[in-house]
């Protein structure tokens, strides 16, 4: 029976994958084998020695003291892409936001409240003031194409739109996931310096802090629409206000505002929900459900921030799980406990992130006795050895 603690309400989607002859699952339990977490703050937390695994059901691990758990073997999972068509589909809603004057014209409309038969006619005679072009035809800039970047872009050559993407660093899955219409931009100023609407889709971090700044508005064409749905500080919000004042930016959609843009007749302010969906909380759960329950029956890593993905399928014996540092001489000392033992290797594999290494080892034998386990625990560099032991 493996134990996991909820430490925040978790969807019961999620949780129903959990066989209940297998797995105790509560929000009060000692010293439980995994945790699942949503926004709970973990890092004053006393983390039970037993806990194998950590994994929170969304995309950022902030909460999480995710340093100390890779000291500790703690494997933390997160959810990537769960909530990805969730903030698509409000990035397509802030496109056409950010065209037509539909915020303004609702405002306005909402006002004729009390007019009677001369709202009808006021609309038509006003209605002018709310012009604003389609997106079909124009040409739109997708920076960083990620699970929401290519969904954003697939969706708006359906919508009519030219799509240019700029990404670096982009994986091989999200390749795969590319329409082949989606043109590459030589250069994020290149990028910049084509498009009609922007849609930012990448991190913030050192590099991208303030990404979008004044020397890249000077780039941008005159009326330029943005949209930000991925994290406030990639845009300088000073310089923003100067090129909305030149003229350069005709609309900033943006799902994080701030007290310096709200007021602005350019800046449409959507109150962070871009994940704020029943589906997008349900596909966390799912998946961080369904991480920890691999990972606790067969020690497979998925999706994890501080360990490699690792994955093998399973052998009749017995299986080693070892998280190690990632220095020489650890495999040979591992396998030379085993060899000490008689215990004969089936299949291996060994994978290593940063600092850290993790192995998944199936021997022929289908039980490990504790002493093996301890002699491997001894070895300097060992993190954790965990072994799964074929019912005999
Ligand atoms: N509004 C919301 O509620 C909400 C919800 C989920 C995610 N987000 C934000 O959206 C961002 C994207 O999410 P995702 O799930 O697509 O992430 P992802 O990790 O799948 O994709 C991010 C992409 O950005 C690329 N990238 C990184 N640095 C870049 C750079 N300097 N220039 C161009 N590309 C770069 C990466 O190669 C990657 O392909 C997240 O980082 C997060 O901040 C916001």
């Amino acid at each position: 029976m493996y134990t996991i603690q909820t430490l925040n309400k978790i969807s019961a989607e999620g949780l129903s994958l959990l066989e209940r002859d297998k797995f105790e699952v509560a929000s009060e339990i000692k010293n439980p084998q995994a945790i699942i977490v949503r926004s709970a703050k973990m890092h004053d937390m006393e983390i039970p020695s037993t806990v194998l695994s950590i994994a929170r059901a969304g995309a950022g691990v902030n909460n999480i003291p995710v340093e100390k758990c890779t000291d500790a073997g703690i494997v933390v999972f997160n959810t990537p892409g769960a909530n990805a068509n969730s903030v698509k589909e409000l990035v397509l809603a802030g496109l056409f936001l950010s065209s037509r004057k539909i915020t303004e014209g609702i405002t306005w409309a909402q006002g004729l409240k009390g007019q009677g038969a001369e709202v009808s006619k006021t609309v038509e005679k006003d209605k002018g003031g709310f012009t604003g072009p389609e997106i079909s035809g124009k040409t739109l800039g997708v920076i960083g194409l990620g699970a929401i970047g290519v969904l954003v872009a697939n969706a708006a050559l359906h919508l009519g739109m030219n799509v240019l993407g700029y990404d670096p660093f982009l994986s091989v899955d999200a390749a795969w996931g590319l329409s082949p219409s989606v043109q590459k931009a030589a250069s994020l100023d290149s990028l910049l310096a084509k498009s009609d609407y922007i849609s930012l889709h990448i991190p913030q971090n050192d590099q991208t802090t303030n990404l979008l700044n004044a020397a890249k508005f000077g780039i941008m064409k005159k009326g330029i629409r943005i949209m930000n749905f991925a994290r406030g500080g990639l845009v300088s919000n000073k310089d923003l206000l100067a090129a909305i004042g030149q003229g350069i930016v005709e609309r900033y959609v943006t799902d994080f505002p701030e007290d310096e843009l709200l007021g602005n007749p350019a800046v449409i302010p959507v109150p962070h929900l871009g994940a704020s969906t029943p589906e997008a909380e349900e596909n966390c759960a799912v998946m961080s459900v369904k991480q920890t329950k691999s990972f606790l029956e067969d020690g497979t890593i998925l999706n994890s921030v501080n360990f490699p993905n690792c994955s093998m399928e399973r052998g009749n014996g017995a299986r080693l799980l070892i998280a190690n540092k990632n220095v020489p001489n650890m495999l040979s000392q591992i396998l030379a406990a085993l060899a000490d033992n008689n215990i004969n290797v089936d299949d291996m594999v060994n994978k290593h992130r940063d600092t850290v290494a993790y192995n998944i080892i199936d021997v022929s034998q289908p039980v490990i006795n504790e002493a093996i386990i301890k002699k491997i625990a001894a070895v300097d560099g060992i993190i954790r050895v965990r072994v799964l032991n074929k019912e005999v």
